[in-house]
């Protein structure tokens, strides 16, 4: 197949960890005979750095012409600590979300063995714990009126949602948890806000639909807790966009690296795919970020373009790469390999360049590059 893919590297460690995912891109093509064509644009602090807008007409237009787009990272501190600021790194994804309608961001909460350790949750909370948040990404407190007073002294942010937008995400979440185990627990705040009273009723109005699927509710302090305290009874979660952005990364410690986890956000337009950490300033141009969140996040990417063969190959070879230790420093502070690294090997072992035994000696001298 042939396929356009925009990427965005963007911020932080953006760049590197994209960098990683193309070389794993390229040899899925060249392995499975596909033909991917890459168009690199500016998104973020480096487009307004160079642009003076964070997301330039031509990315939009990029996005809106390609199959899949790839994603690295958003985000400067230059900006974070400066509240006045007018422009906005963080303006560029969301303007493109809104731009492409991608109104559901999906991320999967899962746990390897091989770093389980690192998890801040014991072994029997996180054994077996697979569920997926899908999240509501084009509505809501984000994207209401905000208003700031003249003097300075009253801010507000409203929440708005329609019944259109609640039932075009309730359907493909009803649809994912019929693939699954047949629950759907959704996330509000009900006994408060209006809003979430009008998910409640439209959700149980879209539930009739899917009579197989078992559908509970939660409110979102409540859902809290029970991440942490029993994450094994969630199955798909559903919810609205800032209750989402809050609930996923808390979630994602389950897992022991905010760096392992993967997200897709899909829509009516092109669907976009990046890995859900940000852009960790402080590790940016070192060569230590952890690539395997944006590149299980392509594992997505490949899935979304009927790829599953493809999409199988390289979740198999990043879990070759975190049974063998070749993690970063992320995961093994002392031991650990660079992004490169992990990159070349992820993308060697997709393209069978190591046998089915393999002496992690052999790598090692390979490569050479053990700290
Ligand atoms: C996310 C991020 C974004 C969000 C930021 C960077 C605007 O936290 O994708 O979860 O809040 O949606
Ligand atoms: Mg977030």
């Amino acid at each position: 197949m042939k396929k356009s893919i925009t990427v965005i590297p963007g911020d932080g460690i953006g760049p590197e960890v994209t960098q990683q995912t193309v070389r794993v891109l390229d040899a899925v093509a060249l392995r499975y005979e596909h033909e991917f064509e890459y168009t690199y644009c500016l998104m973020g602090a480096i487009a307004i750095d160079q642009t003076g807008s964070p997301l330039p007409v031509e990315t939009i237009d990029a996005c809106l012409g390609s199959d899949a787009i790839l994603f690295g990272a958003i985000g400067d501190p230059k900006y974070d600590n400066d509240p006045s600021a007018k422009v906005r790194p963080e303006q560029g994804l969301l303007g493109l979300r809104k731009a492409l309608q991608l109104y559901a961001n999906i991320r999967p909460v899962t746990t390897y063995p091989a770093v389980q350790h690192l998890s801040p949750l014991k072994d029997a909370q996180t054994n077996g714990v697979d569920f997926i948040i899908f999240r509501e990404l084009t509505g809501g407190i984000y994207f209401g009126h905000k208003n700031l007073s003249e003097d300075g002294t009253l801010a507000s942010d409203e929440c708005v949602y329609t019944r259109a937008e609640i039932e075009r995400i309730a359907h493909p979440a009803f649809k994912l948890a019929q693939q699954r185990r047949k629950k759907l627990t959704l996330v509000d705040k009900a006994n408060v806000l209006e809003t979430s009273r009008l998910w409640r009723k439209v959700v149980k109005e879209v539930a009739l639909q899917y009579p197989d699927v078992t559908i509970d509710f939660l409110f979102v302090d409540n859902a809290a807790m029970q991440i942490i305290l029993n994450p094994k009874q969630f199955d798909v979660v559903l919810t609205e966009n800032m209750f989402g952005d809050i609930l996923s990364d808390e979630a994602s410690v389950i897992s022991g690296s905010l760096g392992l986890l993967p997200s897709a956000s899909i829509g009516n337009g092109t669907a976009l795919f990046e890995p859900i950490h940000g852009s960790y300033p402080q590790a940016a141009g070192k060569d230590i970020a952890n690539p395997i969140g944006s590149i299980l996040s392509a594992a997505m990417l490949l899935e979304h373009l009927g790829m599953t063969t493809e999409a199988t190959a390289v979740r198999q070879a990043v879990e070759w790469a975190l049974e063998n230790n070749f993690v970063t420093k992320d995961i093994d502070p002392v031991n650990f390999y660079f992004t490169s690294t992990i990159g070349e090997l992820i993308a060697d072992h997709i393209s069978n360049k190591f046998p089915q035994a393999l002496h992690k000696d052999n790598i090692e001298l390979r490569k050479s590059t053990i700290i």
